[in-house]
């Protein structure tokens, strides 16, 4: 069934658990997520980022509405990522149940700007905000983030920022990565979340951590007990579909449905780890 991501998120606050969002790119993909999702009994978010909505267009998103409506457990659709205002004023038409307003490559006042503006226009269709400050490393979909252009999020910036912006959930810059993490591991800040949860509880602010492909279990476990609400997951999922697109033999349809399995294999161990399994 679809409800509101504002809903979803509420529900993990109360429950002391985190929702999955799941970057999907195709059919196999939407299917994966949904498919998992109703197996564990659980919650979940699909999400589109505009590289993979430029690829798969309006028929990608009436995808994710249709499995959305039709699945058995809460799914919500989310537009990742917006660091276009063009894109995200397109997107705004499109039938998504929230927005990540990103201005994270701006300054600190260009960002405050630009997620006002977007923000106000979105909560005018009801759509909830998620937005970014700081800048995370790594790279995503032919963007990539250098080390050095990395910001952690800055607390009584952040405090600010909300204000300003009335955004509902605040993605946090802690030393998480889009993709990979370096060989010795993540070296997440958890001094710097627990200062971040303090100000976004007493906001009514969700947070939301992006970059949580390669994050350990016992470090997942930390960040849910730190108030994190939302986990993006890319990069796990998408390597374990074109892994089984490696070992496939020619037969289409097998082609598709062992990725589809590879997928929701690896949704569903992050359901768990999220704490969303049996939520629904
Ligand atoms: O990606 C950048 C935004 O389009 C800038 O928006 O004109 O509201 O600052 P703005
Ligand atoms: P990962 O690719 O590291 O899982 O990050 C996903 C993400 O943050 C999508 O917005
Ligand atoms: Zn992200
Ligand atoms: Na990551």
């Amino acid at each position: 069934s679809r409800i509101s991501t504002k809903q979803l998120l509420l529900n993990a606050e109360k429950g002391g658990y985190a929702i999955g969002a799941f970057n999907v790119y195709n059919l196999e993909g939407v299917e994966a997520v949904v498919a998992a999702a109703e197996a564990e009994n659980s919650p979940a978010i699909l999400q589109i980022h505009p590289s993979a909505l430029k690829q798969g267009g309006v028929p990608l998103v009436v995808s994710c509405i249709a499995a959305a409506e039709q699945s058995s457990v809460p799914i919500t659709v989310h537009y990742d990522h917006g660091t276009s205002k063009s894109d995200l004023l397109q997107a705004l038409e499109m039938g998504f149940d929230s927005v990540m307003v990103d201005g994270s490559h701006l300054t600190l006042g260009e960002n405050i700007l630009y997620t006002k503006i977007v923000s106000s226009l979105a909560h005018a269709k009801g759509l909830l905000v998620e937005a970014e400050l700081g800048r995370l490393s790594g790279s995503e979909d032919g963007l990539t983030v250098e080390e050095y252009e990395a910001r952690f999020t800055d607390v009584a910036q952040a405090e600010g920022f909300i204000d300003e912006t009335s955004i509902d959930a605040l993605a946090v810059c802690i030393g998480n990565v889009h993709g990979k993490y370096p060989p010795s591991g993540p070296n997440l800040k958890l001094d710097l979340l627990k200062d971040l949860r303090a100000l976004t509880l007493k906001k009514g602010v969700s947070l939301v951590l992006h970059g949580a492909s390669g994050l350990p279990h016992e470090l997942v476990q930390e960040c849910i007990d730190l108030g994190v609400r939302k986990f993006n997951v890319n990069t796990e999922v998408r390597n374990s579909y074109l892994e089984s697109l490696k070992k496939s033999g020619k037969d289409l349809i097998q082609v598709m449905s062992s990725a589809k399995e590879a997928m929701k294999a690896v949704v569903a161990e992050k359901l768990h780890l999220f704490g969303s399994a049996g939520k629904a």
